[in-house]
């Protein structure tokens, strides 16, 4: 999708947005009650919705649970802006390109261990919304639970907005740097960095590298939040103050603003007569965020063993059943080994949760990295049941490692853990960047039982 930018202009543009993404300033913590004005006296104060609204500005209200959800779980923003959203023409149809929702039902779902090279690259002109490609997921838009897996590749900027009714969007970039101007204000996000655009929020993407790549979790159901603790503690795992939020930041733009809305898997588009990111003063809980995973506090054994990859947690989606996730998100992040007579890299398993692993940079301690295997970009699918663990090559080492304490330093992996099996798109299930033969790291596992007698 193209805006008719030349590439010089967007080398240009390129720039300004870099600059632009290095010098914002940023709220601190996850979950607060924050505010921001961008034009001070934008806020009123005391009261939500004056009989006037501060210099004419328009009071709205965004709500992200229902309005009587407990305080713990509450989430909503009030917005002052130039134009109240309701302002905006019908929607139609347009073109969903290579973006798919829940429910996946067009394939069978698959129990074999499945793994992806990084997509190829996009054609001239992709913006990040064009750019979305769907591997699969489960549960169901319209009853608001569930997933989607989408990879996401684009290599332009362009000025149409973009929002999600059906969910929350974790992005996970991989390559290329953004800078995410929502109506809340601006993020700036690298490689290593996560953000989360809450559902129904608006938002645009501006590359800030010629190209940009990456993952993005599509969370239909409850809103991610920092797991609890337990006997870790008051701190550990991600911690809330490392969390970055928006300052108010407002586009005073008339003229022709596409706007793309998604909803109930579809995406509808309205050409507005200004830009919806409009919002000069907003307070609320109901927010964009972003974290940069290098921070995230890592436990692990200094004993024996390993505790489950759960330590790992930065964020999850609870179910109605406590301990049970929608959906979590975890990280391998660059961390000690220090197990005494301990298997270091990952344990063999079957897990009644299906993962899906993707890797920022580097290699991931239980594969061997390399063309072929599991390399940035691409991705994994071990479904619930299915039997993984180290590759072969790994385990060899593994076993016959003289047991120092090890540095894991090379790598950035992550996965989406999910209640419910992944079911593929068509397109993932075909993709020609669809390994072939990925059972075979597990082949030549000999045996190694000698019976005594
Ligand atoms: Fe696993």
């Amino acid at each position: 999708m193209s805006d008719g930018a030349t590439a010089r202009g967007s080398a240009t543009e390129r720039e300004e947005a870099r600059k632009t993404a290095e010098g914002l300033e940023h709220l601190s913590g996850f979950g607060n009650e924050h505010s921001s004005e961008a034009v001070p006296g934008a806020l009123p104060v005391g009261r939500n919705s004056p009989q006037r609204a501060p210099l004419g500005l328009y009071a709205e209200q965004l709500s992200g649970s229902a309005f009587t959800e407990p305080r713990a779980e509450n989430r909503r923003s009030w917005l002052y802006r130039i134009r109240p959203s309701a302002a905006h023409p019908s929607f139609t149809r347009t073109g969903n390109g290579a973006l798919r929702s829940a429910p996946f039902t067009q394939t069978v779902p698959d129990p074999n261990r499945l793994r992806w090279n990084p997509l190829p690259d996009p054609d001239e002109g992709t913006d990040f919304l064009a750019g979305l490609w769907t591997l699969g997921g489960n549960g169901d838009v319209a009853q608001r639970s569930g997933m989607a897996v989408h990879l996401y590749h684009a290599n332009a900027s362009t000025r149409r907005v973009f929002s999600d009714a059906d969910g929350e969007l974790l992005i996970v970039p991989e390559r290329g740097g953004l800078l995410l101007r929502t109506e809340f204000g601006m993020l700036h996000v690298e490689p290593g960095h996560v953000a989360l655009i809450p559902r129904g929020v608006r938002f645009r993407v501006e590359l800030l590298d010629e190209t940009a790549r990456g993952y993005v979790c599509e969370n239909y159901g409850a809103a991610f939040r920092l797991p609890d603790l337990g006997p870790i503690g008051a701190n550990g795992l991600a911690n809330a103050r490392d969390f970055r939020a928006p300052v108010a930041a407002y586009e005073d733009v008339e003229g022709p603003v596409e706007v793309v809305n998604k909803f109930c898997g579809n995406l509808w588009a309205a050409t507005y007569d200004h830009s919806p990111l409009d919002v000069v003063a907003w307070h609320g809980n109901h927010v964009p965020y972003a974290y940069d995973l290098r921070r995230f506090n890592v436990m692990g054994t200094i004993s024996y063993d390993h505790p489950d990859p759960s330590i790992f947690t930065v964020l999850t989606s609870p179910s109605d059943t406590p301990g049970l996730a929608s959906v979590d998100f975890v990280v391998f992040a660059p961390r000690w080994l220090v197990g005494e007579d301990t298997f270091r890299p990952p344990y063999f398993h079957r897990n009644v949760m299906s993962e899906y692993m993707g890797l920022i940079e580097g290699a991931y301690d239980a594969k061997t990295a390399g063309k072929g295997g599991f390399v940035p970009g691409g991705g994994s699918l071990h479904n619930m049941m299915s039997a993984h663990g180290p590759d072969r090559e790994t385990f060899d080492r593994a076993s016959a490692a003289e047991l120092r304490p090890q540095k894991i330093d090379d790598g950035l992996a992550f996965m989406f853990e999910t209640r419910w099996p992944v079911s593929l798109t068509p397109q993932a299930a075909r993709a020609e960047h669809l390994q072939q033969g990925y059972d075979d790291v597990w082949r030549g596992l000999e045996r190694h039982f000698r019976p005594l007698h």
